[in-house]
């Protein structure tokens, strides 16, 4: 991050609500919605994943289905119908956990027009839209989307950057650079705890501890898809990495 920027986030951060360093206390992306993309498959899934992920800490989970053209038609309305009949399982077992829903928007013609028509998304917290793109290839209109979502007042935040093929490159100082673009154009950062505690390889390690290291972290999530995601990441809960995690500067526990 250069300098100036480095000023700037500073002095943005400087005005965040405080929290408790030590604690994540919401989760900001996961697939806990039972049947309605690759996340949990059942009802029993599902609760199965929110009890752990309250056990590990979690008051709040805004869980976050796809919404993919080509795989996940899921729309506002199928996605608050799931919501409230999840809900009210969680009520009527007792479990201390608010759920709440967004979406994971990937970038795709689909949702390129659904920018375009001023469709209203689903977002979270403050107006952020969680948005993911192909692993292995860019999206030459990334910035665009961005730019465009925040002229409509959403906060565009990008999903676990670190997973993506196409911004890595040979060195260290290059790979920051890619990243520096998308970050400079206003987008937000989250990570996912998974790609931490290892799970999708070293090189994805890596990347995520860079950004960290970098600061360039804005919020984390758990994007657990079923309960052997949830068990890897109540296992960091005690490591030293999980320790630097939660002491950058996250959104999460604002939310
Ligand atoms: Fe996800």
């Amino acid at each position: 991050m250069g300098l100036l920027s480095k000023i700037q986030d500073a002095f943005n951060r400087d005005k965040a609500p405080g929290k408790a360093a030590s604690a994540l206390e919401v989760d900001v992306h996961s697939h806990m919605l039972p049947g309605i993309d690759d996340g949990a498959k059942t009802l029993d899934d599902t609760l199965d994943m929110i009890e752990r992920t309250s056990r590990f800490g979690i008051r709040k989970i805004i869980t976050t289905p796809h919404i993919m053209y080509e795989f996940y038609r899921n729309t506002p309305d199928i996605i608050r119908q799931k919501l409230e009949f999840v809900q009210e399982a969680v009520k009527e077992r007792g479990m201390d956990v608010e759920l709440e829903a967004a979406a994971e928007y990937y970038l795709d013609d689909a949702f390129i027009q659904m920018v375009k028509n001023k469709e209203p998304l689903l977002t979270f917290g403050d107006n952020y839209v969680l948005i993911e793109t192909n692993y292995i290839q860019s999206h030459p209109e990334l910035l665009q989307v961005f730019f465009d979502l925040r002229i409509q007042g959403y906060k565009p935040v990008f999903a676990h950057p670190e997973r993506y093929a196409y911004l890595l490159r040979n060195r260290a100082k290059e790979t920051l650079e890619a990243y520096q673009r998308i970050y400079d154009s206003g987008a937000l950062f989250q990570l996912n705890l998974m790609s931490f505690a290892g799970y999708y390889g070293p090189q994805i390690k890596n990347t995520a501890e860079l950004l960290l290291k970098e600061g360039m972290i804005h919020m984390v999530g758990s994007d657990a898809h079923k309960v052997e995601h949830v068990r890897l990441i109540n296992a960091m809960k005690q490591t030293k990495l999980f320790e630097r995690i939660t002491a950058a500067d996250l959104l999460n526990n604002t939310l």
